[in-house]
């Protein structure tokens, strides 16, 4: 078991493996503002199955990046603990990717940072790439990519640090709608094809529900959970499915609610 700021450390979750990929127990989290310490995240406790799709879903301010920054263990909660099944993999919506690198060297980085052998970094590199369906991209500079190949980029080089949970704020969010669907398709597939936990991050209803085992609705100001929904329709699912459909409205009128009880957004 990890403390809130202590990972699992590699060998040590070996040999006594833990029944969880992320457990957020009775966190919450303040920073200091203009008036006084302001309450953003209150008293949230969830558990990431290993295994799981969860989505964190909620209006934009309420808390979302700000929870996911604290299970990456880029900060500290205010009070209460995390514990992660090793280092977490993270995406963002900006791929943060280095330009001076190629998709592969990028790819490559995070292998060589992981610790892996030099001559096993290509091969390894290029499976990723066939993962991520960027066959023949490897030798490609950033700028040479399109949004959408970008994240796929920065989608293979979070797998390349081979963690069991993936964390994923926004990462589709600036792309089109038709390249966001296609992406969800292969983040979906590669999900089920490698095991790995994944809390992924939204404000967008039809995502949330397109691609989760389970989406849990934060409340604003302060964020709390509101609700969770299991969403036991049939992957691969496709956002314009009537169960997708009907589901993301009950969804977005308990966000609306959630919304007017708090304020405007
Ligand atoms: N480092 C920080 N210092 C002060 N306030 C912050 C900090 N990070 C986030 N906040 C505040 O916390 C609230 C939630 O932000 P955030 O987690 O980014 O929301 P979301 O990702 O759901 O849009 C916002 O009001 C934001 O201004
Ligand atoms: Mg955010």
């Amino acid at each position: 078991m990890a403390t809130a700021t202590a990972t699992t450390d590699k060998v040590a979750e070996d040999a006594t493996a833990v029944p969880y990929a992320a457990r957020i127990e009775h966190v919450s989290k303040s920073f200091a503002g203009p008036a006084g310490r302001q309450l953003v995240l209150d008293d949230i406790t969830l558990d990431v199955a290993p295994g799981e799709f969860v989505t964190l879903l909620g209006a934009s301010g309420c808390g979302k990046s700000t929870l996911l920054n604290l299970v990456a263990g880029l900060d500290r909660p205010s009070a209460g603990t995390i514990g992660t099944d090793g280092r977490p993999a993270l995406m963002f919506q900006e791929h943060a990717l280095f330009p001076w690198l190629t998709a592969g060297k990028n790819i490559e980085l995070a292998l060589k940072l992981r610790g892996v052998a030099k001559a096993e970094r290509r091969p390894e590199a290029e499976r990723l790439l066939e993962l991520v369906r960027l066959q023949g991209a490897y030798g490609k500079r950033v700028h040479e990519l399109s949004g959408g190949m970008r994240q796929r980029v920065a989608l293979a080089r979070a797998l390349a640090q081979d963690s069991r949970l993936l964390l994923m704020d926004e990462p589709f969010a600036a792309l089109d709608a038709i390249t966001r669907d296609v992406l969800h398709d292969e983040l979906t597939r590669i999900w089920r094809e490698t095991g790995l936990s994944v809390l992924f991050v939204t404000h967008n209803v039809r995502e949330a529900v397109r691609l989760a085992q389970r989406v849990v609705l934060l409340s604003s100001r302060p964020g709390r959970i509101a609700r969770e929904w299991t969403v036991g329709i049939p992957q691969p699912r496709r956002i314009e499915d009537t169960a997708v459909a009907e589901l993301s409205v009950e969804i977005t009128e308990e966000l609306r609610g959630e919304i007017r009880r708090h304020g405007q957004h």
